[in-house]
């Protein structure tokens, strides 16, 4: 097992001005699951493939461990790798799947038995060991590729979009195998996804990413309480938080007809921030209390709650507001209601650099 650190890590792809990684630290402990995620073309396949060894590193170092592995070819690393094209050789059986790197590598019929056994084993694979991948289901394939990966015994998996292949279930299903397997074998993984559900569920610490950059590093619980800037919190939660533009007075943020109350150094940022405050974070009463008045536009039962959809006219523009409600008793389409934040609740960022204002719920 090892530690993964990428330091000042940059790639530049030829023909191409902005770096698809830019300047990346970021340092993976010992047996940790770090999830990369980020939106489509943020950097995060770039990385992985940096980390092995399959993407030429321009700038800056990587090291596992206290190896330095920049000029290190991938072979030699000691790492291994699933796809979301994890491909299976559709001639080779389960059994040779999983065998076949330690074939390459020159490890013995025996041993590779033994090791296959005890991957499939770990996989609830043992029955499907003698069966070619057309035999298998989709969640039977993928966990084949995990097991490719498995045998291997790597200092470090990496995983790009594993799961992007299966379907809403077995996504979910395959989701909790893939985490509760790495807590029991305990290898440091680096995970990547665009899908922040997939990224709050699985992650000891998620890292967004942006352009190549990263926006902020933490547990899925500072990510959701104390987004560090407006990219991250609309990019964590769903839901997405709630953002718009509003002004700063001697009395506070305004939102509708209310201020909300923030301390003196916010006050003396500005006279306009951009508020965030979660849909979970907004309790709604009637449309003469004070507050945001806004119209509802539709409302999701979800059973025991549900999302309420409406838009409310902030400076001349409409503005769309989410609120979670009660799945049985809520406002109707079409009513007007009032929305205020809950005490303590709400966000701030700079209007121009998006960056935190007020400190952290939790913080
Ligand atoms: N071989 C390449 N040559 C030039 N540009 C590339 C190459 N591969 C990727 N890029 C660019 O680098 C940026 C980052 O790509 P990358 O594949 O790392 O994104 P990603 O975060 O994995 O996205 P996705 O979620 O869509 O998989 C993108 O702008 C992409 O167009
Ligand atoms: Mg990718």
């Amino acid at each position: 097992m090892a530690t993964v650190t990428f330091n000042q890590a940059t790639r530049t792809y030829p023909g191409v001005q902005r770096p698809a990684v830019d300047k990346l630290d970021l340092e993976v402990a010992d047996g940790e699951f770090l999830v990369l995620v980020g939106p489509s073309g943020s950097g995060k396949s770039t990385s992985l493939r940096m980390l092995a060894g399959l993407e030429e590193v321009n700038g800056g170092r990587i090291l596992i461990g206290d190896r330095d592995v920049t000029d290190v070819p991938p072979k030699d690393r000691d790492i291994a790798m699933v796809f979301q094209n994890y491909a299976l050789y559709p001639h080779m059986t389960v059994a040779e799947n999983m065998g076949f790197a330690l074939k390459i590598a020159g490890v013995g019929k025996e041993e590779r038995a033994q090791r296959v056994l005890n991957a499939a084993k770990l996989l609830d694979l043992v029955p499907y060991l003698g069966r070619k991948p057309k035999a298998l289901s989709g969640g039977q394939r993928q966990r084949v590729a995990m097991g490719r990966a498995i045998v291997r015994s790597p200092q470090v998996f990496l995983m790009d979009e594993p799961l992007s292949n299966l379907d809403a279930k077995l996504r979910v299903q395959t989701r909790t195998q893939i985490s509760s397997l790495q807590r029991r074998l305990g290898v440091t993984t680096v995970y990547v996804t665009h899908d922040q559900v997939e990224a709050l569920t699985m992650g000891d610490r998620i890292a967004v990413l942006a352009d190549g950059a990263l926006q902020q590093l933490g547990t899925p619980r500072d990510l959701y309480e104390n987004p560090r800037n407006v990219f991250v919190a609309g990019f964590i939660g769903s839901p997405a938080m709630n953002l718009f533009t509003t002004d700063v007075t001697e009395r506070g943020v305004r939102f509708g007809t209310q201020a909300v109350a923030v301390d003196r150094e916010t006050r003396a940022a500005g006279t306009r921030v951009t508020l965030g405050v979660r849909p979970e974070d907004i309790t709604l009463a009637g449309a003469t209390e004070p507050g945001l008045r806004m119209t509802v536009d539709l409302v999701e039962e979800l059973g025991a709650d549900g999302y309420l959809y409406g838009h409310a006219i902030i400076d001349d523009e409409r503005v769309n507001v989410t609120a979670r409600v009660d799945g049985r008793t809520h406002p109707k389409v079409g009513d007007t209601v009032s929305a205020t934040p809950k005490p303590g609740r709400i966000h701030l960022f700079d209007v121009g650099s998006g960056e935190r204002l007020n400190p952290g719920i939790d913080g």
